[in-house]
């Protein structure tokens, strides 16, 4: 356990996220030190928009299909509505609608490169805008019915679909890859087929598929038979939407592409790779993890971003998260009133101790290089 009280920031670099924290002489790495360590500059290359700006609505697209969010009655009957409809199966489903008009993130609570939401919100809003355009002729055989989010765990994968589902006005049907396998024990097959007819009575929807892993893992020899059969019926009910109006969008989310059947890869086309957070990006996310929390003066959060290279954004949040219980343990109340400070402040020696126990999360060796193997194979 290194001695966080000698801990160095890290010096500037673009591959920061791949370094260890270094070792120095500093007695205290949260105070800031000009001399030492220089604001981050600005990077061409990510977050050159503010966080909480998001994309403004494309008027091309026509957005007469999508909900209103405002609208809430009137997504509550279309909901009851379907549900009087459903099977059994499908009931079980609707717990899995992403429920936009409570407290589902936004945009704003997401720190992530701007082309990525871009890149994501303009496949969805293609195959589900316009499916008149995929009909007839050369498109109708090329309609993009399905993406793939990848990228280390804790990244902000699940967090940006939800996100997609409140921004994109789009109805999002999640199943997770072990739902279906625990949910579903026993029929799965009936619960796939399920997902697709009620995304269709949903439409326009979005199927997101999280940990998609669970269910698309590669058909190897050795696979117990249901396994192989969940999968392929997956495929079938894939390809079985054609480009019908109703079909839904598919979007899967895993940390394990490498794991993926070649059969759905090839269906969801585009890969959307999401990737450990630059320094840049460690900064913006802890301004979102920390924005309302009163914060010392002694708190920097540029020098903290360079202090936590390789973290995710879940470490970030564990960071935060144990900074700021280890500040409601230390307040004491008043000893007139009795009462406790009504509002904490996180202070330089709360972080430090926070730093202390959550470490960045690392994958191991093997993982990382199968999940190298897959980016440079997609492209990346
Ligand atoms: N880019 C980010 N901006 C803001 N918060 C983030 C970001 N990335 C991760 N987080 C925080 O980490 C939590 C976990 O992220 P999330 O579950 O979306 O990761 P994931 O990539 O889906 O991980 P896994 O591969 O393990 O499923 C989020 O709820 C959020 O608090
Ligand atoms: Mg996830």
């Amino acid at each position: 356990m290194p001695d966080i009280n000698r801990l160095q920031p890290v010096p500037e670099s673009t591959d920061d996220t791949k370094r260890p924290p270094g070792d120095g002489p500093d007695p205290d790495p949260m105070m800031p030190d000009t001399n030492r360590l220089q604001p981050v500059p600005e990077s061409t290359d990510d977050t050159k928009r503010p966080p909480g700006d998001g994309p403004d609505p494309d008027p091309t697209m026509p957005d007469t299909k999508r909900w209103k969010w405002d609208d809430r009655e009137r997504y509550e009957s279309k909901l009851k509505s379907i549900e009087a409809g459903c099977n059994q199966y499908e009931q079980k489903l609707m717990g899995g609608i992403v429920n936009t008009t409570n407290i589902s993130p936004n945009y704003s609570d997401i720190h992530i490169n701007r082309t990525v939401i871009d890149q994501l919100e303009r496949v969805t809003a293609l195959a589900l805008n316009r499916p008149d355009a995929f009909q007839y002729g050369v498109l109708r055989r090329n309609k993009v019915t399905g993406a793939l989010l990848y990228g280390p765990p804790g990244t902000g994968k699940t967090l940006l679909a939800r996100g997609l589902a409140k921004q994109s006005g789009f109805l999002m049907l999640e199943v997770t890859g072990a739902d279906i396998f625990q949910k579903c024990w026993g029929e799965p097959e009936k619960y796939i087929k399920a997902a697709f007819t009620l995304a269709r009575k949903l439409s326009p929807c979005i199927l997101f598929i999280d940990e998609a892993d669970g269910i698309f893992g590669a058909r190897k020899s050795g696979d117990r038979k249901h396994q192989r059969g969940m999968l392929n019926q997956f495929l079938l009910e894939w390809d079985g939407m054609g480009s019908s109006m109703d079909s839904p969008f598919l979007l899967l989310s895993t940390n394990r592409p490498f794991d993926l059947d070649p059969a759905v890869l090839r269906r969801a086309p585009v890969h959307i790779h999401i990737d450990i957070p630059t320094v840049h990006q460690r900064q913006g996310i802890l301004q979102l993890l920390l924005k309302h929390e009163d914060l010392g003066p002694d708190i920097n959060l540029p020098i903290l971003a360079r202090l936590t290279p390789s973290y995710t954004g879940s470490d970030l949040k564990n960071l935060c998260v144990t900074a700021a219980l280890a500040c409601v343990e230390t307040e004491v109340p008043d000893p007139v009133t009795g009462e406790y400070p009504s509002r904490r402040t996180l202070q330089r020696r709360h972080f430090n101790f926070a730093l202390k126990s959550v470490r960045a999360t690392t994958l191991n060796p093997k993982q990382l290089s199968q999940l190298d193997a897959f980016h440079r194979r997609a492209g990346g």
